[in-house]
């Protein structure tokens, strides 16, 4: 059994956990969550203490590794987190000296979306894949992709960077860019479309169920509008219906460039699978090559919302196994 330490920071949350692999299984034997300090330093010096909190509480065996997965971009051998659009004040941060100082094992770090392909790959929807996708739709739109059997970086870790890809020439702004993917597809993108959808709803008078006059405006999240979608509100159906066109369309170039056997989504497709699928798959039918599209399954991750605790835990076991391979 090797014990393996994640580090997981997000643009709202920061995770700190501890594994224990045996061959292809992985059991989480404690996690520590908190809202993401807005300052790099306080944040790393919360996530040491965390990090301290679960290895003296598991002392009979220190980690072998510390795997971290965080929102790029960011230069995964120099272990710098560079210029994250969803973590505003983390620019050219080192975030692997200071662990490695501290702990003296073998830190690695990695993008967010590869480090949960690698997870889905290794235990979850993607296993016994050759070539795979997974797309993380949730704070932001990411790919990582595991192409003939290995993880895919590009020539300075920015392969993936999908969510900057412009969908249409206007449209809601994500990853600093209009009409983008992310603009589109990610719990920002969710929230705004709702808002103008909403501003139009209440104006005629036809406010709906879960946001009943301007004041309520600023508060709607993808969380709310997902929710009523769910109890049948149809403006927030209709939201994500939009929203599922825009993830069909940008599967669909994926499906076409890359010919995937399965691509994996994460966060809200999960949650709105019933919802998404259908559109999806629509779309798809009408965009990408079914020469492509019939060998590729779009499913949503195995391990639910669970991935982002193993994405860390597979940086760390890459880290762990490349140094017992040297
Ligand atoms: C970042 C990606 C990241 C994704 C999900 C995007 O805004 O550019 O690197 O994988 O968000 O967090
Ligand atoms: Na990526």
């Amino acid at each position: 059994m090797t014990i393996l330490a994640a580090i997981d920071i997000g643009g709202t949350k920061c995770a700190v956990s501890l594994g224990a692999v045996e061959q292809d299984r992985v059991t989480i034997l404690e996690k520590i969550s908190f809202t993401t300090p807005s300052n790099p330093k306080v944040a790393m010096d919360d996530i040491t203490a965390a990090l301290e909190t679960v290895i003296s509480r598991h002392s009979e065996q220190t980690p072998a590794a510390i795997g971290i997965s965080c929102g790029g971009p960011l230069n995964s051998e120099a272990g710098r987190i560079l210029s994250p659009p969803n973590l505003p004040g983390w620019d050219n941060i080192d975030v692997i000296t200071p662990f490695r100082a501290r702990f003296g094992i073998p830190v690695g770090l990695q993008n967010d979306a590869n480090a949960c392909a690698l997870a889905e790959w290794r235990f979850g929807a993607g296993k016994g894949c050759r070539n795979m996708i997974f797309l993380t739709f949730g704070t932001g739109m990411g790919a990582g992709l595991i192409l003939n059997g290995q993880l895919y970086r590009g020539t300075n870790d920015m392969a993936g960077e999908v969510g900057h890809v412009r969908l249409e020439a206007d449209g809601p702004l994500g990853y600093g860019k209009e009409g983008s993917f992310e603009g589109f597809c990610s719990g920002g993108g969710i929230a705004k479309l709702a808002q103008t959808m909403t501003i139009k709803a209440i104006q005629e008078d036809k406010a709906p169920s879960f946001c009943k006059n301007m004041n309520e405006l600023a508060g709607l999240s993808a969380e709310t509008v997902g929710k009523a979608a769910q109890e049948g509100d149809p403006l927030a159906r209709h939201v994500f219906i939009l929203v599922g066109r825009r993830l069909g369309q940008g599967l669909a170039m994926l499906v076409d460039v890359l010919n995937p056997e399965r691509i994996v989504i994460g966060s809200i497709y999960g949650r709105q699978q019933e919802l998404l699928e259908p559109i999806v798959m629509t779309t798809l039918r009408q965009e990408a090559l079914s020469l492509s599209l019939d060998v590729c399954e779009i499913v949503p991750a195995g391990l639910g919302e669970q991935v982002g605790d193993y994405a860390g835990l597979s940086v760390a076991m890459e880290m762990f196994e490349k140094r017992a391979g040297e």
